[in-house]
């Protein structure tokens, strides 16, 4: 019997998120999650996808996915995908090993998996890059609408990526470095399309003061990165709280969110932003690894289900059988 398991990242952003659909650049970085996707031979086609179960926190069931985010959306995705490549039957098991809708790239590292593992399964070769991202934007374009296509090439390039959103392409990458930041979960959770909508209104009517903003933000882009380089995570954190600021101006922050983010500062995290569209979903924070234990004890009790996260410089995981 032929086995493919294939294991995808989920990806952060760390700078620039939703400017860079207006050209900024912006960081981010594949984390230490997966997406496992395993395809073997069956009689029939059949198809399974498990979120992280639902867990209850202070008597609030966290739906995953949110109801937004139908099945149905990877489902046609997977099934129209072994029409493509005439693959016949097979049995395809898609895992997510982190929280969906919530500004860790699960749609782009779903997509990405699952079109590794079956053009792998049905060719014998593993694809390239390329290959994968241009099967896989399809799905991205379905559910975000205008995608920067930052959350796609982080999670095929790993590591630390500059991306530029006016080239759409990452100009620089960081293969090294421990940091350890923590990733808490808001459990609101909300539509990537209708944010970056929101964020375009604001580009619409007020498009000097906009600009000025993108530019802002590719500054701390640039400047987040060298400090990245640097390893200098003062600075990093610094920058960090600086950016949600950004964020929280055009409207994409929370209270939750707000809240989360002075309460790391407080606990002495280096500093916390939202990651990703906002809205809900995440707040990440950088921290000395020492403090991570308090900042996660806390922020579980306080309801918010919270994980340290590393950015994965590993390579290709891909296991035949
Ligand atoms: C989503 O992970 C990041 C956004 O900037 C949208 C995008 O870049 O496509 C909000």
């Amino acid at each position: 019997m032929k086995i493919v398991n294939v294991y995808e990242p989920g990806k952060v952003i760390l700078f620039g998120e939703h400017f860079v659909v207006h050209g900024s650049k912006a960081v981010a970085f594949a984390i230490d999650k997966f997406v496992k996707v395993s395809v073997t031979k069956s009689d029939f086609l059949s198809v399974e996808i498990s979120f992280p179960g639902d867990p209850v926190i202070k008597d609030k069931v966290i739906r995953h996915p949110p109801e937004h985010v139908s099945s149905n959306v990877f489902l046609n995705y997977i099934v129209n995908l072994t029409r493509k490549f005439n693959i016949g039957n097979v049995r395809i098991n898609v895992e997510v090993g982190f929280p969906v809708a919530a500004g860790l790239g699960s749609s782009a590292s779903i997509a990405a998996a699952v079109t590794k593992a079956l053009y792998t399964y049905k060719y014998g070769i593993v694809p390239s890059k390329e290959v994968i991202y241009e099967i896989a934007n399809q799905l991205e374009v379905e559910i975000h609408g205008n995608p920067s296509g930052i959350d796609l090439n982080t999670i095929l390039e790993r590591g630390i990526v500059l991306y530029d959103g006016l080239e759409k392409r990452i100009v620089n990458k960081l293969d090294s470095g421990d940091f350890t930041f923590i990733v808490s979960d808001t459990i609101d959770r909300r539509s990537t399309g209708k944010l970056v909508k929101s964020v375009s209104l604001i580009k619409n009517e007020m498009s000097d003061l906009f600009n000025m903003l993108v530019s802002i933000a590719d500054k701390i882009s640039s400047y987040g990165f060298e400090l990245l380089v640097k390893n200098d995570v003062e600075k990093i954190g610094r920058l960090m709280s600086i950016n949600h600021g950004l964020l929280s101006a055009i409207g994409v922050s929370t209270t939750k969110l707000d809240y989360l983010a002075h309460r790391a500062i407080e606990l002495g995290a280096y500093g916390a932003k939202l990651t990703g569209a906002g809205g809900g979903g995440c707040l990440i924070c950088l921290c000395e690894s020492q403090k991570a234990k308090e900042i996660l004890q806390t922020f579980n009790s306080l309801g918010y289900p919270s994980f340290i996260v590393k950015p994965y410089y590993g390579d290709e995981k891909i296991e035949y059988e």
